[in-house]
């Protein structure tokens, strides 16, 4: 079925369904995100775009069609990368996987609980990181298509369900896997992700760990860059910042879903409050969209600060992730010392109004 006409249709409905008792908005949206991505990633009827050259940039010595792509959790298990490479993206990003196969969050009957928040171009997901485990996934070939200039990433990180210490072993274990990937060519460590108790503590020790047992040890070309949360603070970003230029990481990004739900919540509207309060008070989760513009943008301004003190001696790159939805955004993020951008919420909110047009709307208005 075309994604497309279904995204339209769920976008003029939605009204009506906020009719709905709040329990039942969030299983059917909850149902109907994991409907839709199982036709969006394959869908192909559409026209191909090809963005133009001066979209284009290069990162690590690899060419990246445009400077936006998606952003990690919306292909967990690989797939959709033929779908988003003609769409016009300039990279695509599989995971977040674990060591383990996952089957993530279920709770008051509702699997994967997920809320889109449509006026406030918001969305709350507790999905808890569904996957189908690195010892699969690093195997499967991603696509018979490669584009140039549509490089692949893979998101991964450490299992929640395992003790620190063994956790790392087999994070690192799976690093070495997608290492040995042929297609991936470059890898994003999550580090931040909301709907997991894992805690801040340890980062720095983790990366220490990460770094002597794999970033210093790569046997090919392999730029590796770390996500952190959009809520965190200036001063732990610029230790972390610092000690992943020591360590010779490649990059940063900023950053991941936020749990700061009563700062966020003058920025949902009136109607939608009481939603936003129901779901973050029965599933908790992570708060991704437009709540996110200004809190990426600042992190991602002071990391470049941050960079120009530092002066790395390699070539370090900051990614922006959080709110991005127009063209204005990608202009701001360049102003601010970014180098490429990730999207998630955004993207489906475009889509919804434009379709295949996905990325030719946003990379050139
Ligand atoms: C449904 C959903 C699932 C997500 N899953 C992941 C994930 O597996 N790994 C990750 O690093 N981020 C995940 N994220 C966070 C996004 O990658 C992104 O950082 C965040 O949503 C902010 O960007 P946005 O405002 O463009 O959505 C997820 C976000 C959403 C909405």
């Amino acid at each position: 079925m075309n994604p497309q006409l279904l995204s339209m249709v769920y976008d003029k409905v939605s009204p009506l369904i906020n009719y709905l008792p709040k329990q039942q908005q969030i299983q059917l949206a909850s149902y109907g995100r994991q409907q839709f991505m199982q036709h969006f990633v394959n869908y192909l009827q559409f026209e191909e775009y090809l963005p133009e050259s001066q979209q284009a940039c290069e990162l690590w010595g690899i060419k990246f069609q445009s400077q936006l792509g998606n952003a990690a959790g919306m292909f967990k298990n690989g797939d959709g990368y033929d779908v988003v490479a003609k769409l016009g993206a300039g990279a695509y990003l599989g995971g977040t996987s674990t060591y383990n196969p996952r089957v993530g969050n279920k709770k008051n009957g509702v699997k994967l609980p997920f809320i889109g928040l449509h006026q406030s171009q918001a969305a709350i997901n507790w999905l808890g990181l569904p996957n189908r485990g690195d010892e699969l996934l690093a195997t499967q070939s991603i696509t018979s298509n490669k584009v140039v200039g549509c490089p692949i990433g893979w998101s991964l990180m450490r299992s929640p369900d395992l003790p620190e210490n063994e956790g790392v072993t087999k994070l690192v274990e799976g690093l070495w896997r997608y290492h040995n990937h042929p297609q991936i060519d470059f890898i994003e460590i999550n580090e931040s992700c909301p709907n997991i108790k894992l805690g801040v503590a340890g980062i720095i020790p983790r990366l220490q760990r990460i770094a002597s047992e794999f970033v210093a040890k790569r046997q090919r070309h392999l730029p590796v860059i770390v996500k952190l949360s959009n809520d965190l603070n200036p001063r732990d970003l610029a230790v972390i910042l610092e000690e992943l230029i020591r360590l010779k990481y490649d990059g940063i990004t900023l950053g991941n879903t936020s749990t700061d739900y009563s700062s966020i919540l003058s920025q949902i509207t009136p109607a939608e409050r009481k939603l936003f309060e129901y779901f973050t008070a029965n599933f908790g989760g992570g708060v991704s969209g437009a709540p996110l513009k200004q809190k990426s943008l600042e992190l991602c301004a002071e990391a470049a600060n941050q960079l120009q003190r530092l002066q790395p001696s390699h070539e370090f790159h900051i990614i922006r992730s959080g709110g991005v939805e127009t063209n204005q955004d990608l202009l701001a993020s360049k102003q601010h010392g970014v180098s490429f951008n990730q999207w998630y919420t955004g993207f489906f909110n475009v889509y919804a109004q434009v379709g295949s047009a996905v990325y030719r709307s946003v990379l050139t208005n």
